[in-house]
């Protein structure tokens, strides 16, 4: 008869353990029993970046990595990009439902009167050096926003949560256009509260003496589009600064300003950035096959391909893909994208990405519309923190939630050396 359980032996001492499965994983903690002497610490597991571990349970975002599948609370990517809205999407991931018109109107009303920031954030951004990189700016005045809400210290309360998350949402536009001007010397654009999310940011990116600024609504829409396709990925490296530094108890945007650091990373939020560099650097699709043996060889990474946990290609990158071609037929064409086609185009065909399972991530062609709506490459990470923040907070939410976690502390295996005493400096060779 089939038992949902592992039996284990331990070759060491003989003694066999039986260990309860569920969900298809079996508990960390249950291997501490396995000892060879009353005095051993017992059995962990070793696993060096979350490769095969399960650090949650998760109702949240499902992807199947093989099938190229991605899900928010169970409706798939595709949808969402086609028929949602990015606000929409936000209330998705933060109350696991869709909203009704009365529930979206007050969320979105919430969020838009929510735009301003504090005086004082302004002129902390007014004293960053001139070419200060905007990511920069962005982890540094997200966590400052701590000092100017120190009721947001008390996450015990849902609705000072809740508070918190709408100003957060609605804050960050403001502070990535703040970052963007800040580098450009120019004036910043205070919130516009007629306009759409992605709109009003458009606003306070480039509203010059307009005395009103119209977004053009293909450029508009795309920028919501791709910010749907960021807004949430479950456990990945800066979800997991969130949830990490979240379990600490800190206030939100301690913990917001870690996830946007996590973020930075070339890695991380930061690969789109790294694509267009890399495609500019390139130069033209006639130095692709020389590029593409130097990836093989180890001295470069093609940016914007492989992923931990897309063995297949990327959802998002299909939906991206279509959208640079509207953003394209609006502004022009990006004069990258012939290189970029060719180079997938090449990286598919060839033996070393498809026995790796190499496919375009998000970031292939995120950057190329950023770049086409006249955005510099260094806002690029800072539009993914945008995206990415509902999911950052329906997961800061959810972990907070559940009653299972804890404080994160993983443990180590310490091969340093045992003890042994200190000796003055003037015996030390
Ligand atoms: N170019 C060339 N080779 C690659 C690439 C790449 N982009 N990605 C992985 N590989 C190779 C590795 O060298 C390794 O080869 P090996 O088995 O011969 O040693 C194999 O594929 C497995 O790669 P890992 O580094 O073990 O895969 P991991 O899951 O740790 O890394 C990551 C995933 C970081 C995304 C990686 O694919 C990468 O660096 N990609 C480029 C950066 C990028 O696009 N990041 C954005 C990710 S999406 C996001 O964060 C939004």
């Amino acid at each position: 008869m089939s038992k949902d359980t592992l039996t284990i032996t331990d070759n060491r001492t003989g003694k066999t353990y039986e260990l309860p499965i569920e969900n298809g994983t079996v508990r960390a903690i249950d291997f501490r029993q396995i000892k060879v002497s009353d005095d051993d610490f017992g059995m962990m597991v070793y696993d060096p970046a979350f490769t095969n571990t399960a650090a949650t349970k998760s109702s949240i975002t499902y992807i199947d990595g093989d099938a190229g599948i991605l899900r928010y609370r169970g409706y798939p990517i595709e949808q969402l990009a086609e028929q949602s809205t990015f606000l929409e999407t936000a209330y998705l991931l933060m109350n696991g439902e869709l909203p009704t018109r009365a529930e979206l109107d007050g969320f979105v009303h919430a969020i838009t009167i929510h735009t301003m920031v504090h005086e004082n954030v302004r002129e902390f951004i007014d004293s960053f050096r001139y070419d200060a990189h905007p990511m920069g700016i962005v982890v540094s005045t997200v966590a400052a926003l701590s000092t100017f809400y120190p009721e947001a210290k008390d996450i015990q309360d849902p609705e000072v949560r809740k508070l918190q998350a709408i100003r957060l949402i609605a804050k960050i536009p403001t502070l990535a256009a703040y970052a963007y001007r800040h580098r450009r010397g120019l004036p910043y654009v205070y919130p516009d509260n007629d306009l759409s999310y992605a709109g009003n940011l458009l606003n306070m990116l480039f509203r010059m003496r307009e005395v009103r600024y119209e977004p053009n609504p293909v450029i508009e829409k795309a920028l919501d589009v791709l910010f749907i396709l960021h807004a949430d990925h479950e456990q990945n490296c800066s979800t997991n600064a969130m949830r990490s530094v979240g379990s600490s108890h800190v206030d939100p945007y301690s913990a917001t300003a870690a996830a946007c650091a996590a973020l930075y990373g070339p890695l991380h939020g930061g690969a789109n950035e790294a694509v267009v560099r890399m495609l500019q650097e390139i130069g033209s699709p006639k130095n692709i096959p020389a590029f593409i043996d130097r990836v093989k060889a180890g001295d470069v990474r093609l940016m914007g391909f492989g992923h931990r946990v897309y063995k297949n290609y990327d959802p998002r990158a299909s939906v991206i893909k279509r959208l640079a071609y509207q953003v394209f037929d609006e502004v022009g064409q990006n004069p990258l994208i012939d290189t970029a086609i060719e180079l997938e185009r090449r990286a598919l065909a060839d033996d070393y990405f498809k026995e790796r399972k190499l496919y375009p991530n998000v970031d292939f062609y995120s950057g190329l519309i950023y770049q086409s709506m006249g955005l510099p490459m260094d806002l690029f990470p800072v539009l993914f923190a945008i995206g990415r923040m509902p999911g950052w907070l329906a997961q800061w939410e959810e972990m907070l939630r559940d009653r299972e976690q804890k404080i994160a502390r993983p443990r180590q295996i310490y091969l340093g050396s045992d003890k042994r005493d200190y000796q003055p400096i003037s015996l030390r060779g």
